[in-house]
C-alpha cells in the first residue's frame, strides 16, 4: 500500500496494514477512549536502569532522509563526550544529572547555561545517538527548529520545534515534562503521535533524558512556528492516541541476539532505547505494532527494505563485529555503503558514536558469540548468465570495475556486497532502478551519485543483471524474474 505518491520520497514508511483495517481499528480505539478515561495511560515506575526492550507500532515512522547536515559544530565534541557517555547505562542513572534536572526548570530564555557543561556535552552526544535531528532539524532550518516533513500512509507529520524558544519550542517545559514526552508520549498540552518514537525512547534512563534536556535548553532558541500535521480523518483525532498507547505501548520486544557482556548490554541500550533501530528493522503486525516474534528480522519500508539484522542473517552476508563498527562509524565497509533511510542514520547519528559505543552496538547485533561470517563460493558458475554479464560490463563496470571490486572514491565493491548477498533481491533491484544520490561520508570520503537505470534498462535486462550479480558476487541463486522487477518499478 505504498502508493505512487510515496515514490518520490525515501522518507515514507510502507505499511502492510490496509487503510480500512486501520480505520476500523482507529475508530475502535476512539470508542475505547470514550469508555475509559485518562487513567488509561500506563504509568509504569520510573526505571533506574534501562528496562527490557519495549516497542510498539509507529503508524508512520519515518525518517526524513533529507535531514541533511546535522547542527553545525559537528565534529569536535564527540570525542570529549566519549568518556562519560560510553559508560554502562546502569551507572548513568545514578549520575548527578537526575538532580540537576530540577534546577533546569526553564524560568528564563537561557536556563541551560545553568547546567554544567559536561552535562550539556553528554546531552549532545546522547541526542546524536538517539538521532533527534533526523526529524527535528530540517535541511535548510536552524538546529532543532522543526519543520521536517515525515510522510506516512496517514498523511504528513512535521517534526516540531524543540529549541528553548518559549512560544514555539519547549522553552517553557520542565525536565519532568520532557521526560514524560520521551517516556509516555504525553506533552503538557497534548498526547503525542507515535511518529515521535517514544515507543523506543521509553527505555531511556531518566538521567539520559535530563542530559538531552539540558543540551536542548542550551541550543539557540529559534522563533519558528510549528507546522500543522497534514493528516486525514480519522488519524487527525489526536486523542485516539491514548487508546493506541494503552494497547501497544506496553509491548516488549525480545532481543535478536544472545549476550550478557558489558558491551552487549550497552549495545542493547544504544540500539533499543537510543538508536530506535527496531522501528525500521523489525517487521510489523496487523495493527502496525512491532512483531515480537521477529526482532530486527527486517522490514520493507516504502521502497528500500531495512534488512534482517539477526546474527545469522548478518553473518550470512559476511558481517563481522569489526566491519559493522566501520560501517556505523564511516558509512562504508567492505560489505558496501549506507544508503536510503540508513544513510541519515549514519550521517546524523552513528558516525558520532565513540569507538567503545560502536563496538558495543556491533556486539549487540551479532551477540557475545558471533557466528562466523559466511565465505563466498570460490568458483560461482556464471556460464548461463552471459547476457547479464555483458550488461554489467557495458553499464556498471565503469564505476564498479570489471571484476566487481569497485573503485576507491568512485564506487563500492559488488563482490561480497551485502545488498547483493541478500536473499531478497528487492534492494538490489531498487538500487538499479533508482540509483543512489551523491553522499558525503565522515572524513573526506565522498562518493559520486549512481544514476538510476529505470529508463535505460528493461525489466528483463534488470533481472538478467541482478541474477548475474547475485550468482557471481553474492553467493545467491539466480532466481529473479522480470515480474519482480515490474512490481518494484510500479511501487
Ligand atoms: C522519527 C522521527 C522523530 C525522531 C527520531 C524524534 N522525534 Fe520528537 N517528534 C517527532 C514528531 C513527528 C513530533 C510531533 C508529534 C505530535 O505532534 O504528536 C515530535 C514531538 C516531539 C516533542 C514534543 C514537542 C511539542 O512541541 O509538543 C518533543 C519534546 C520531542 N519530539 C523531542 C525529541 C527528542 C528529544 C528526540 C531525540 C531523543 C526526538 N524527539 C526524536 C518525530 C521524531
Ligand atoms: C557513475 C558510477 C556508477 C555506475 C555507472 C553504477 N554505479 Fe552502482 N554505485 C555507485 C556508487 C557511487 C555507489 C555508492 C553510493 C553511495 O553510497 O554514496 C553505488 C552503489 C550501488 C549499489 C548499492 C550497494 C552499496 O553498498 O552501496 C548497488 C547494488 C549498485 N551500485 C549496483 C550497480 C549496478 C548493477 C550498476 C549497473 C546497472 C551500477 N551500480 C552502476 C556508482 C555507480
Ligand atoms: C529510518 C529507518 C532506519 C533506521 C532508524 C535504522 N536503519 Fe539500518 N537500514 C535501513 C535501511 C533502509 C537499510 C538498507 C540500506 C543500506 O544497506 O544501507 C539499512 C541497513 C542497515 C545495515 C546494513 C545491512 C546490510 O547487510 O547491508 C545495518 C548493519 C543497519 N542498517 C543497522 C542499523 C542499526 C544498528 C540501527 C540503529 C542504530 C539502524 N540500522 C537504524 C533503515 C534504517
Amino acid at each position: 500500500m505504498t502508493g505512487t505518491t510515496m515514490h518520490s520520497t525515501r522518507a515514507s514508511r510502507g505499511s502492510r496494514v490496509s487503510r480500512w483495517g486501520l480505520r476500523v481499528a482507529c475508530l475502535a480505539t476512539v470508542l475505547l477512549v470514550t469508555a475509559c478515561n485518562d487513567s488509561n495511560t500506563p504509568k509504569p515506575p520510573e526505571p533506574t536502569q534501562p528496562p527490557k526492550p519495549k516497542t510498539s507500532m509507529i503508524p508512520s515512522l519515518v525518517t526524513n532522509a533529507m535531514a541533511a547536515d546535522a547542527p553545525a559544530a559537528a565534529s569536535a565534541p564527540a570525542a570529549s563526550a566519549a568518556t562519560s557517555a560510553a559508560s554502562a547505562p546502569a551507572a548513568s542513572a545514578s549520575e548527578p544529572a537526575a538532580k540537576a534536572s530540577s534546577a533546569t526548570v526553564a524560568p528564563t530564555s537561557a536556563p541551560a547555561s545553568q547546567a554544567p557543561s559536561e552535562l550539556i556535552t553528554r546531552g549532545k552526544y546522547l541526542a546524536r545517538a538517539a538521532d533527534c535531528a533526523a526529524c527535528h532539524t530540517s535541511a535548510d532550518g536552524a538546529p532543532f527548529a522543526g519543520g521536517v516533513p515525515l510522510k506516512s500512509p496517514f498523511g504528513t507529520f512535521y517534526g516540531t520545534n524543540i529549541t528553548p524558544d518559549k512560544t514555539n519550542g519547549i522553552g517553557g517545559w520542565t525536565a519532568d515534562e520532557f521526560y514524560r514526552a520521551l517516556h509516555d508520549g504525553v506533552a503538557p498540552d497534548k498526547v503525542l503521535y507515535p511518529a515521535m518514537p517514544y515507543t523506543s525512547y521509553r527505555q531511556m534512563t531518566r538521567a539520559d533524558s535530563d542530559a538531552i534536556y539540558a543540551y536542548l535548553m542550551s541550543v539557540k532558541p529559534a522563533a519558528v512556528p510549528n507546522r500543522k500535521h497534514d493528516l486525514s480523518f480519522p488519524y487527525n483525532m489526536r486523542f485516539a492516541m491514548r487508546a493506541w498507547d494503552w494497547m501497544f505501548l506496553k509491548d516488549t520486544l525480545p532481543d535478536a541476539s544472545k549476550g550478557q557482556s558489558a558491551d552487549w548490554l550497552r549495545g542493547r541500550y544504544l540500539a533499543n532505547a537510543l538508536g530506535h533501530c527496531a522501528e525500521c528493522h523489525t517487521p510489523r503486525g496487523t495493527f502496525g505494532q512491532l512483531d515480537k516474534a521477529k526482532p530486527l528480522g527486517g522490514a520493507a519500508l516504502a521502497r528500500i527494505a531495512a534488512p534482517d539484522l539477526t546474527p545469522d542473517a548478518l553473518a550470512a552476508r559476511g558481517w563481522t563485529v569489526k566491519d559493522l563498527q566501520t560501517f556505523f562509524g564511516t558509512g562504508i565497509a567492505p560489505q558496501g555503503s549506507a544508503f536510503g533511510e540508513m544513510y541519515p542514520v549514519v550521517h546524523l547519528s552513528t558516525q558520532y558514536l565513540t569507538g567503545d559505543d560502536l563496538r558495543a552496538l556491533s556486539t549487540y547485533l551479532l551477540g557475545d558469540a558471533p557466528p562466523a561470517p559466511k565465505p563466498l563460493p570460490e568458483h560461482p558458475d556464471t556460464s548461463k548468465l552471459m547476457a547479464g554479464r555483458n550488461l554489467y560490463l557495458a553499464v556498471c563496470a565503469g564505476c564498479h570495475a570489471a571484476d566487481g571490486t569497485g573503485k576507491p572514491h568512485v564506487a563500492v565493491s559488488m563482490l561480497g556486497n551485502s545488498t547483493v548477498r541478500q536473499k531478497d533481491p528487492r534492494n538490489l533491484i531498487v538500487t538499479i532502478l533508482d540509483g543512489v544520490e551523491a553522499q558525503k561520508f565522515p572524513g573526506l570520503e565522498a562518493m559520486q551519485d549512481m544514476p538510476g537505470f529505470d529508463r535505460r534498462l528493461t525489466d528483463a535486462q534488470i533481472s538478467e543483471l541482478s541474477n548475474y550479480l547475485r550468482v557471481a558476487y553474492g553467493g545467491q541463486a539466480g532466481d529473479v524474474n522480470s515480474e519482480i522487477v515490474k512490481q518494484l518499478r510500479q511501487k
